[in-house]
């Protein structure tokens, strides 16, 4: 069985970290586009990088939590039967890999990497978070330059291997979407191309996302209870 899992930030929710569109979300206390666009970072890099600092830190001080190691499980037994788990998610920080996930596809970048914007290398960004570590001094390790920027996808750039998300659409048996608003594309399309295909779709949310309309089923609740109930049930069936 191949399964295709989109995740949103509701998956990391109950590890402390914030969602975007909840009442107290990021875009709710903060305006996206003065801290997440290719012209916020030209016009105030230094607050950027600010904004991106607080983030890693904020990640760094999380823990994975049920739901992350529910779907590692998941990645284990499909792969043991036979089959597969492709997971896609929007969010930045690394909680699915340390929650043990082997393959994690980055649709909108990560939190812990940097790009360089002389030579275009990308490199880990986790060391100390001291004042150079903003980002305006820190140097790339490639060329020296210290242009760097924080390798996250932003408002009006393209997100990181569609080519790839294309085949495993084409290819998967089933359609999860877990923790994540719709209010995204092309993300929130991609349950669309499942269905086109008669590929059963799921969505696990705390409550109903704004494209529910296009899931065939749905489990609401929390994602640290949802998510492994959801796990035990694919691979009971699977076995
Ligand atoms: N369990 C399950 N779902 C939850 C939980 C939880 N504990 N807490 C919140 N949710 C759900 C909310 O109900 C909401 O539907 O998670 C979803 C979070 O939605 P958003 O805040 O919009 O986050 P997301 O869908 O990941 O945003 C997509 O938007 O700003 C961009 O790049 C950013 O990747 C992000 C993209």
């Amino acid at each position: 069985m191949l399964v295709f899992a989109l995740t949103g930030a509701g998956v990391s929710a109950e590890s402390g970290l914030g969602t975007f569109r909840d009442p107290d979300g990021l875009w709710e206390r903060h305006d996206p586009r003065r801290l997440a666009t290719p012209e916020a970072f030209a016009a105030d890099p230094v607050l950027v990088h600010r904004f991106y600092d607080w983030r890693r830190r904020t990640a760094l001080s999380a823990e994975s939590n049920a739901a992350h190691a529910a779907l590692a499980r998941l990645e284990r037994g499909l792969a043991a039967r036979g089959g597969a788990l492709f997971l896609c998610t929007q969010n930045v920080d690394d909680l699915h890999e340390r929650g043990g996930s082997a393959r994690v596809h980055h649709l909108h970048g990560e939190l812990f990497r940097a790009r360089c914007l002389g030579c275009g290398t990308a490199s880990d960004w986790r060391g100390d978070m001291g004042p150079a570590d903003l980002g305006v001094e820190a140097r790339c390790p490639a060329c020296a330059a210290a242009r760097l920027r924080p390798d996250i996808v932003w408002f009006g750039e393209m997100p990181r291997g569609l080519d790839a998300v294309a085949r495993e659409l084409r290819a998967a048996d089933l359609f999860v979407a877990i923790g994540t608003s719709g209010a995204v594309y092309p993300a929130a399309g991609f349950v669309a191309e499942a269905r086109l295909r008669g590929v059963p779709t799921l969505e696990i949310n705390l409550g109903a996302a704004d494209n529910a309309g296009l899931f065939d089923r749905a489990a609401y609740g929390r994602a640290t209870e949802a998510v492994p109930a959801w796990v035990d049930e694919v691979l009971g069936r699977a076995a």
